[in-house]
């Protein structure tokens, strides 16, 4: 029962500063130990600075554009580090635990997972879905877009010729959508794919929600999971500290039900938690960064058998 803690300080998939330092703070807060005194062994061996790859591209940095995409050669060689990364830690039956960073990350960590299981199953909490192509994208953040390049739909572009489309519409389920794009609800549609929004969270409550959606990608309860959490699933007045907050969130009940159960399937092999950014919502507010990076580990633990009782 081993950890491989995967420190991801990186925001080249969106623009505003801090989310960069997430990482940095939840091992600060004691992540580390505080798994260890689940019963697990942890790995952990400093943060990843992708310093190779950002020196390597730093001559043509401001030239780093496609299109509306900003930042792809460096978002694809960063997250092209973390697949081999979280993909070497599956591999010898580690769980890793990705920490980030943008939400641009998941397209390493997910294909990572995905080369050790390729039966696993997607689970992306969220107010978000994340599933823009090069095409439908209107900020251009990358952030906004790692689903479609899992799925390999949408326009290729060249540097991310690595990045194979290890997912399948019918493999990933979502828990927690509220702002969703215009073109990404006909993404959504066009592929079938499964999505709890915050009106199902409303409507069915967190329980149900959850089990239907472990009913729709794990239905027999047999396959890995991989979860991918991005905090701003919470409601902004439980998660403050994040890029892109949007009211009508997840409890923190709600946030914490879905990763005990997930836990409970014993079926977890890969989790990422995303998005922190202790920069927000602004340099003076120490309380809500406090109490941010505080659930990124309490999300963490009850992901990894913390209990109520
Ligand atoms: N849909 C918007 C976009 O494409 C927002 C995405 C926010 N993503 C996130 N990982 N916080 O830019
Ligand atoms: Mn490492
Ligand atoms: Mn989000
Ligand atoms: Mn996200």
């Amino acid at each position: 029962k081993t950890v491989s803690i995967v420190g991801c300080p990186f925001r080249g998939g969106q623009a505003r500063a801090g989310v960069d330092e997430g990482p940095i703070y939840l091992v600060k807060a004691g992540l580390v130990e505080q798994i260890e005194e689940l019963g697990w062994k942890v790995k952990f061996d400093g943060h990843h600075l992708f310093e190779d790859i950002e020196q390597e591209l730093a001559p043509t940095r401001n030239e780093d554009v496609l299109g509306k995409v900003k930042n792809p050669k460096l978002v694809s060689r960063v997250c092209e580090a973390v697949a081999k990364t979280v993909g070497d830690h599956a591999r010898k039956g580690e769980l890793p635990l990705t920490l980030g960073g943008d939400h641009s990350l998941a397209m390493g960590t997910v294909s990572g997972v995905f080369s050790a299981y390729p039966d696993a199953c997607l689970i992306w909490c969220d107010a978000h879905a994340d599933i823009n192509t090069v095409e439908s994208t209107g900020s251009g953040n990358l952030h906004g877009m790692p689903v479609s390049f899992l799925l390999g739909i949408g326009q290729k572009l060249p540097m991310f010729e690595w990045l194979k489309p290890v997912l399948k519409p019918e493999k990933i389920v979502y828990i927690g959508l509220r702002d969703v794009d215009k073109a990404e609800k006909k993404i959504l549609k066009d592929n079938g794919i499964k999505a709890f929004s915050m009106h199902e969270v409303d409507k069915y409550g967190i329980g149900k929600v959850v089990e239907m959606a472990l009913d729709h990608v794990n239905p027999k309860r047999t396959l890995p999971i991989h979860l991918s959490f991005d905090v701003d699933a919470l409601d902004p007045s439980v998660a403050p500290s994040t890029g892109t907050p949007v009211r009508g969130g997840l409890s923190f009940r709600e946030g914490h039900y879905i990763c005990e159960a997930i836990c409970e399937t014993g079926l977890l092999v890969g989790l990422d938690i995303m998005e922190v950014n202790p920069a927000l919502p602004n340099m003076d507010d120490k309380m809500s960064v406090r109490q941010t990076v505080a659930i990124g580990c309490s999300l963490t633990r009850a992901s990894l058998g913390e209990t109520l009782l």
